[in-house]
């Protein structure tokens, strides 16, 4: 190969570097006052842009709908450009790209060049970064990491490097996670800021001066990231100095010859609360945030009145404090200048409350369906970006896969995936998330012709609502296809359940060998009273290889196989079910009782019951709602003492099913070759009375001889574990002023509790509240209320459901009893697993001959499974390099393999 000269190459990099010359916001500070006496006041003009709450996405962005809310953000963006193009002191800082993608796509080659010019002239500085500002408690750390890279990679597309943010921008979401922190600081940001921290912390940080601190994000990886915390509870502006069309404060009136002119009153009072401020501050630096929710419509009305105000601030000198135009990035290098002693936090924000009886932890399991579509969605994406890698498919489906991407991205927005939108809003995003898994069908379709070149055309369809035993495509045929794909990177061995019409089938694997598989009758409730139903459902055993699919087909059986309980009634006496692992003992009431470990021997005392909370709904007092929750009783009110039983048994499906009330029934199994407890609930229509309604909070209890006292530990988005105590806080000193509410903690994806030699863990599907103490868990699975709880969105959260008596909804937990030694590495795997739960595409095809094309009936996309301690996060098309996250090994065994020519994004992650 011939090389390049050295002077040659020297030419080059100085072409290279004259050519991205260039300034950001943090090369463009505004210079603070070098005097240690005078206080700097760092201005900072910014807009907090909901993607959806009281309106929806587009509506917010077009500005329509103005009888709910008066703004747009195209007008945000337009006239904050006009204004920073008349004054180069002027500065400006925009978060949430999702608004600035739609804005940069709908607007002119010149305009864009504007906003171009402005971000590289330093004057704006592009904050946060993500699509959305997600939230940090019921987000998925898998879901926060993809939608921060779809930000950030239509930042790098508009605006090169100085689009990369610094900033991390957080400063509405209610409560905040350490994994987020992690996050940030792996992502190379240098600062993290936000408003919302418990009232009693906020007192003490004020009091400590320590606002600013350095949040250790990992115990692990050794992450750390400079954080602030607000000075106000909100981010808008001090008291007297909000300037947006939507407020109210008096402008600047600074004409000598008018008898109104308030100059001295408003810098007066200005100096004296940067002084006030300054009382709490590490530095003297004051962080000052001119802006608030969807602000600067009309940039003009802010930047004349701030203008003025540096001016006249400014002029004098004997106030001893300096006024700039600032951003994020500027404010965090001047403190960082002074070199405060900052103090270290490890652990993170939940709950938070905004005073003694507004704890924000009914949130963690608003709108419970709509929190598991949004997992379901995200396990759909993994899937998809896998089958657009491995086959190399075109553009189109790339463009697909793009728009689950952004509808996933959208929901992981503070208001959405919280269940804090107004119920229009959140159809909104059903909507968009429903047409994002649609288009993962076409994804699939255009795999398998193109892994099957010769083949037919599978036309494959997805069933959205199989979890209702729904599938209307194959609801009345007897012989199909069933291609069940895995996008974990192990192997899925374990059952899956199909709908059926028939009492009898015959399964077979793509070698035409019979599998063994059980024909039950499904679940009989009025909670699921849809005549899309199928009467049957085959369950059977598969195994299917890590990335990759195998396909089996279902034929009409010649013999009934189908089995079924022959007690429908409440069984007198002790029930029992049983798989390889583990014997399942229920009690003449109906409750699970104990649970038997068949290796050990050991049983172990564990009941289940359902309860609810009433919620507090005066009108005048902190009601229960949509963030906040707050119970009338500190306990809850049992559902029943009777409940009502089926058992199905047999070689593949040992499950007991109760009826506990006519609005809570749950199917509680033992998969065959787990050992494990699957608890499949069904809750709702949450009754309402049709005068003056009481708000009703469900939760499930799992009640246990683990002797785990006042500690339990939940997942910080399903990564990091946070150890927590039952009427205990770390940071400052626990007021029991809400016991229950008070003591709720997220689960993303799994909490658990422990003593010196056991564990009991739980595994969700959803996000979740869980409060725990004394070998109790608790989890919130469901909630419906009636008041409104103060906080904006000015709504009840009362889900209509299908058919507007109140929604139902169903989910699983997992629970699963380790010794301590072996706790992690069963359950990490399992955690997965549950994630990536394999997807089911079904064909019509009745002629399995014509289906069998070329064989390529079973495929991985691995040579072998990945070890138990390796996770594939993520495996997608990228236009760049390999990226990395985190500490990993080698990926070349998945190379050799996939025989891969573009390049690829893989994060794997070491547990
Ligand atoms: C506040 O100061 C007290 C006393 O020095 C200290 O114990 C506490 O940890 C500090 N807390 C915070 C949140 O700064
Ligand atoms: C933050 O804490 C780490 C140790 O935990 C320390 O090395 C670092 O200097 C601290 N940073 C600041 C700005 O105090
Ligand atoms: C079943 O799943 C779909 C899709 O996630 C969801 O919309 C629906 O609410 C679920 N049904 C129940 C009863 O939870
Ligand atoms: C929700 O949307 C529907 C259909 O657009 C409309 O009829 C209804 O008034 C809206 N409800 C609210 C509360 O805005
Ligand atoms: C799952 O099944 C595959 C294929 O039969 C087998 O190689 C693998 O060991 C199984 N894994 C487990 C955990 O049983
Ligand atoms: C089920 O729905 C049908 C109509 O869709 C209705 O006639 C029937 O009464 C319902 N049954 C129950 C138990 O709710
Ligand atoms: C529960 O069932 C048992 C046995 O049938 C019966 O003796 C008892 O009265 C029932 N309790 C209630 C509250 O229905
Ligand atoms: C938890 O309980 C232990 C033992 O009773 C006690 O020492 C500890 O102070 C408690 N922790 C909190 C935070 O209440």
């Amino acid at each position: 190969m011939r090389r390049i000269p050295i002077l040659f190459l020297f030419f080059l990099l100085n072409i290279l570097f004259n050519e991205s010359v260039q300034d950001c916001a943090w090369e463009t500070c505004h210079e603070v006052d070098p005097n240690p006496d005078v206080i700097t006041a760092h201005l900072i003009p910014h807009t907090h842009d909901d993607l959806g709450w009281i309106k929806t996405v587009d509506q917010y962005f077009w500005g329509a709908k103005p009888e709910l809310v008066p703004v747009g953000v195209q007008y945000i963006y337009n006239t904050v450009i006009d204004e920073l193009l008349k004054n180069p002191d002027r500065r400006f800082s925009f978060a949430e790209t999702g608004f600035l993608w739609r804005w940069y796509t709908s607007n002119s080659d010149y305009d864009r060049h504007q906003l171009q010019k402005l971000v590289k002239n330093g004057q704006i500085e592009i904050i946060g970064g993500g699509w959305v500002q997600n939230d940090e408690a019921t987000s998925h750390y898998i879901d926060i990491i993809d939608q921060m890279t779809l930000g950030l990679q239509r930042l790098e597309q508009i605006f090169g490097d100085c689009g990369k943010p610094v900033s991390g921008w957080q400063i509405d979401p209610f409560g905040h996670s350490r994994e987020m922190a992690n996050i940030y600081a792996q992502m190379g940001y240098s600062s993290l800021h936000f408003a919302r921290i418990h009232y009693l912390e906020k007192e003490l940080r004020l009091k400590n001066k320590t606002l600013e601190f350095n949040w250790s994000g990992s115990d692990d990886l050794g992450t750390e990231i400079f954080t602030r915390a607000f000075f106000n509870d909100n981010y808008g502006p001090p008291e007297g100095f909000c300037w947006d069309s939507l407020c109210e404060d008096d402008p600047i009136m600074d004409n000598p010859n008018i008898e109104g002119n308030n100059v001295n009153e408003k810098v007066d009072a200005f100096v004296t609360h940067v002084k006030e401020q300054a009382a709490h501050e590490s530095t003297n630096q004051v962080m000052l945030l001119m802006g608030s929710d969807f602000q600067y419509t009309n940039a003009n009305s802010w930047y004349v009145n701030l203008d003025k105000l540096i001016k006249y601030v400014n002029a004098d000198p004997s106030k001893k404090v300096k006024v700039i135009y600032s951003t994020p990035a500027c404010y965090t290098q001047a403190v960082q200048d002074k070199s405060p002693k900052l103090t270290s936090k490890h652990d993170d924000f939940f709950p938070y409350a905004s005073g003694r009886h507004s704890y924000w932890t009914g949130y963690f399991t608003s709108r419970p369906a709509f929190k598991g579509m949004i997992r379901q969605a995200s396990s759909m994406l993994q899937l998809a970006k896998q089958l657009d890698v491995i086959a190399d498919l075109g553009p189109e489906d790339d463009s697909d896969v793009d728009i689950l991407r952004e509808a996933s991205a959208l929901v992981q927005h503070h208001d959405a995936v919280t269940g804090t939108a107004k119920e229009n809003v959140t159809r909104d995003y059903e909507k968009q998330l429903a047409k994002g898994m649609s288009e993962v069908e076409v994804v699939i379709n255009d795999f398998m012709k193109k892994m099957n070149p010769d083949g037919l055309d599978p036309k494959l369809v997805i069933c959205p609502l199989l979890n209702e035993t729904i599938c209307k495509p194959i609801s009345n045929m007897d012989e199909f296809t069933v291609v069940v794909f895995n996008s974990n990177g192990r192997y899925f061995n374990g059952t899956i359940r199909i709908p059926y019409s028939q009492k009898s089938a015959v399964v077979k694997d793509w070698n035409k060998n019979v599998l063994e598989s059980q024909v039950v009758e499904s679940f009989q409730v009025n909670q699921l009273n849809d005549s899309d139903r199928s009467n049957f459902e085959i369950h059977v055993f598969v195994r299917v290889p890590p990335l990759g699919y195998t396909t089996i087909t279902v034929e009409k059986g010649s013999k009934s196989v189908y089995v079924h309980s022959k007690n429908k009634k409440r069984l007198n006496g002790n029930v029992e079910i049983q798989n390889e692992y583990l014997i399942a003992g229920f009690d003449a009431q109906g409750y699970l009782s104990y649970v038997t470990d068949k290796t050990t021997n050991k049983k172990r005392s564990i009941r289940q019951e359902f309860f609810y909370y009433e919620g507090i709904d005066s009108k005048d007092d902190q009601p229960s709602g949509a963030y906040i929750f707050r119970p009338k009783t500190q306990q809850p009110i049992a559902l029943a003492s009777n409940i009502s039983l089926e058992v199905v048994k047999g070689s593949i499906t040992n499950e007991v099913r109760q009826r506990v009330s006519p609005h809570v029934s749950q199917q509680i199994r033992l998969p065959k070759g787990k050992n494990y407890l699957e608890f499949e609930w069904i809750v709702g229509p949450i009754p309402k009375e049709a005068k003056d309604p009481i708000t009703k909070e469900f939760v499930t209890r799992y009640t246990t001889d683990v002797k785990s006292k006042n500690q339990s530990f939940t997942d910080s988005n399903g990564r990091q574990v946070m150890e927590r105590f039952f009427d205990g806080a770390t940071s400052f000193e626990y007021h029991d002023t809400e016991p229950v509410a008070g003591n709720y903690y997220p689960i993303t994806s799994f909490g658990y509790i422990k003593d010196e030699n056991d564990q009991l863990s739980i595994i969700t599907d959803r996000a979740q509240g869980m409060v725990s103490s004394n070998g109790v868990v608790e989890i919130m699975v469901h909630r419906r209320c009636f008041y409104d709880d103060h906080f904006g969105v000015e709504e009840a959260l009362d889900e209509p459901g299908k058919d507007g008596t109140g929604l139902v909804a169903m989910g699983k937990h997992i629970i699963l009893f380790t010794d301590l030694k072996t706790s992690a590495t069963q359950l990490r795997p399992l955690v997965v697993e549950n994630f990536h739960a394999p997807v089911l595409a079904f064909s019509a095809n009745k002629n399995f001959e014509k289906f069998e094309y070329n064989k390529k009936l079973e495929y991985s996309g691995l040579t072998q499974e990945l070890p138990l301690y390796l996770h594939l996060l993520t495996l997608e098309k990228w236009n760049k390099k390999i990226v990395w996250f985190g500490s990993s090994t080698s990926i070349t065994m998945m190379d050799q393999n996939l025989n891969i020519l573009q390049s690829l994004r893989v994060l794997i992650q070491r547990y």
